[in-house]
């Protein structure tokens, strides 16, 4: 069976051919970050940077390897008007004028999970920009606005999993490093016995929250009636990838530790374009059971918010509780 590339798939979408090249560049610095992540201490990629990053968080080599690697990839894009990463304190905006589209990206989500060898990845959001030569406000767009959303998931294989509003299909990366199709029409089934949340915070949650996970974790004993299972990977892009697989729920919520700051997640790097692609693939992405992720209006560049995405029903289900 002759499987199609995402090179053919890109070609065929009905875009202009900005979002092509774009979408192509993003897609190409995938496969090399994949490269490095699979060099690990072969290449000199693992360890702290000795950096800390905007979020006050420590930088790993490979988050600023890698944020280095799409920065320059995409602001070499002639369609690129300009980036934001969530390692940078600032956006980037490209010194040729003329793009029309504005990347923003979490260049290696889960990065602590690289010390241990388990699932990393690389989320990108896609919008038009608003002017050949944007300024900050001209990023901070609703996720309702997003022409792509994608991202890459470096695990026992490497996969890049795209909307451009149309469905979500997700590609396999090959040997010779190009993309292949084999998860067309990827879909969210509403039902599931699967959920994700960091219990460890439990005590500093909403009560709305904490009445529905006391709910799943009373099982068949409960209110729901079944048992639930429980799987956190601690790399956002490999849990949201189980639930694009086989369903879940998983939910990064407000906790009261630091009012501030709503949540761990930041709405521009992970919660838009990962609302874009669980609700291109039939699920909910919400900031609390009810709320849209996609129609929130973005304050700030590094703005956080909580998240709760996946299965319709258990969405409803939290927005009940
Ligand atoms: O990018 C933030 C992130 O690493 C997500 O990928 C992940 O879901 C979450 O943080 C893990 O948080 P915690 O450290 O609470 O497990
Ligand atoms: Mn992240």
């Amino acid at each position: 069976m002759t499987r199609p590339s995402l090179d053919a798939h890109i070609a065929a979408l009905d875009v202009d051919d900005g979002l092509e090249s774009v979408l192509t560049v993003v897609a190409r610095t995938c496969a090399e970050i994949s490269r490095v992540v699979a060099g690990g201490a072969l290449v000199g990629a693992m360890g702290a940077s000795g950096r800390m990053n905007v979020q006050d968080e420590e930088q790993k080599k490979l988050d600023v390897i890698t944020d280095d690697m799409l920065t320059q990839a995409l602001l070499a894009c002639p369609a690129i008007a300009g980036v934001a990463s969530e390692e940078k304190d600032k956006a980037q905006i490209a010194s040729n004028p003329g793009g029309a589209y504005l990347a923003l990206f979490d260049p290696l989500d889960g990065s602590s999970n690289i010390d241990i060898n388990a699932p990393v990845g690389t989320i990108v959001s896609v919008l038009k920009s608003p002017s050949a030569t944007p300024v900050e406000a001209d990023f901070l767009q609703p996720g309702r606005r997003q022409v792509a959303a994608l991202y890459a998931v470096y695990g026992p294989q490497t996969m890049l999993v795209l909307t451009t509003g149309a469905g979500v299909k997700g590609f396999t990366l090959a040997q010779d490093g190009q993309w292949f199709l084999t998860h067309d029409a990827i879909a969210i089934s509403p039902e599931t016995r699967e959920f994700a949340i960091n219990v460890s915070n439990q005590r500093h949650w909403a009560e709305g929250v904490q009445r529905y996970v006391e709910g799943l974790l009373k099982g068949a004993d409960g209110p729901r009636g079944k048992n639930f299972n429980m799987r956190w990977v601690a790399a956002m892009v490999a849990d949201v990838h189980r639930i694009l697989m086989r369903g879940g729920v998983f939910i990064y919520p407000w906790d009261s530790r630091e009012p501030n700051k709503p949540g761990k997640l930041r709405l521009m790097y992970e919660g838009n374009p990962m609302a874009l692609l669980v609700e291109q693939a039939g699920g909910k992405a919400t900031t609390d059971g009810v709320q849209p992720i996609l129609d929130v209006q973005p304050e700030q560049l590094h703005q956080r918010i909580p998240v709760a995405l996946g299965s319709a029903n258990e969405i409803d289900a939290l927005a009940a509780a």
